[in-house]
């Protein structure tokens, strides 16, 4: 898994890097680079190539897709890290892009990097047709706003030292995380013309893959090491976050993810064996440690 992701990570810092190159340069490149390759798994960019393979997609254009997603993830962590949201100071073993040049840089360097995915997604170097890029570009759109990223975060900021229901959480969860996973099921299908009711379904995936994700985040942030995560853990507790965790306890939070890893692979099995790699991903982000 490790040597997969190593190599999704390397094509992808290239795409970018030659991309953002070819630009003009401005002030903002460098807190925009630092929050872009401060490292990351590019567990998205995976996803994103694991359905890929299922519906035979070519690797250049999912790398490409991976990357404009890459960009709003990282917009999101600047976002995230900053005083007036979870206010965390370390992120990805590294200072967080606000310590190292300040907040309104890092909040103009996350809206940059926003908007930088749909340069990406419309630029003439993706090899796509027009209704391609636009549907693409609605899709993504939808799941970075309100109903996404934007959306869950405000819930997760609201819903600090609150009762609230398993519902609710779950609610949350999907959407500060799950929508961006979302897009990375969908779009394969997008780039096949499928129907709309197939993408619904690959969107379903997704959100329940997303929400597994951040389950095994609140796992990390709960017992996990901060030298191994790369950003302060246990801090959700000291927050009064919403979490499965805070629900239902740390033994019972990790049977949901098992549950959940079943359910996925249950939605999967009509895919057979082209589904492999997508259901061992799933396995490695339960397990993994960072
Ligand atoms: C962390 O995401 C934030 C969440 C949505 C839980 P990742 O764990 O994917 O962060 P990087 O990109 O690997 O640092
Ligand atoms: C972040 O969730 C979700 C985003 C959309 C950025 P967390 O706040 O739990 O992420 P970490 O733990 O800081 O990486
Ligand atoms: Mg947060
Ligand atoms: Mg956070
Ligand atoms: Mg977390």
């Amino acid at each position: 898994m490790q040597k997969k992701l190593n190599k999704i990570a390397k094509d992808t810092n290239l795409f970018l890097k030659n991309f953002i190159k070819k630009q003009k340069k401005s002030e903002l490149i460098i807190p925009m680079q630092y929050g872009l390759f401060s490292g990351g798994k590019k567990i998205r960019s995976k996803i994103l190539i694991d359905v890929g393979l299922i519906f035979k997609i070519n690797y250049k254009s999912l790398i490409i897709i991976g990357s404009a997603v890459e960009c709003i993830h990282a917009y999101s962590l600047i976002h995230d890290d900053l005083p007036c949201m979870d206010n965390d100071i370390l992120r990805r073993g590294k200072p967080s892009t606000h310590i190292k040049f300040g907040e309104s840089t890092a909040v103009l360097a996350g809206n940059s990097l926003l908007t930088l995915a749909f340069e990406i997604l419309s630029h003439k170097n993706l090899n796509l047709s027009e209704k391609i890029k636009i549907d693409l570009i609605n899709k993504i759109s939808e799941t970075s706003g309100h109903l996404g990223i934007a959306g869950g975060q405000y819930l997760d900021l609201n819903y600090e030292h609150k009762k609230v229901s398993r519902k609710k959480v779950v609610e949350m969860e999907i959407k500060k995380t799950g929508k961006l996973f979302s897009f990375c099921c969908a779009a394969p299908l997008i780039l096949k013309k499928k129907n709309k009711r197939e993408i619904k379904k690959f969107e379903n995936i997704g959100a329940n893959i997303g929400l597994l994700f951040q389950v095994a985040d609140d796992l990390i942030d709960y017992k996990g090491s901060s030298l191994a995560a790369g950003k302060k853990t246990g801090k959700d507790k000291k927050k009064g976050k919403a979490t499965l965790i805070s629900l239902l306890g740390h033994e019972n939070t990790i049977k949901y993810g098992n549950k959940l890893i079943l359910k996925i692979n249950k939605m999967l099995r009509k895919y057979g064996s082209r589904s492999k790699d997508l259901s061992e991903t799933l396995e490695y982000i339960l397990k993994r440690n960072k």
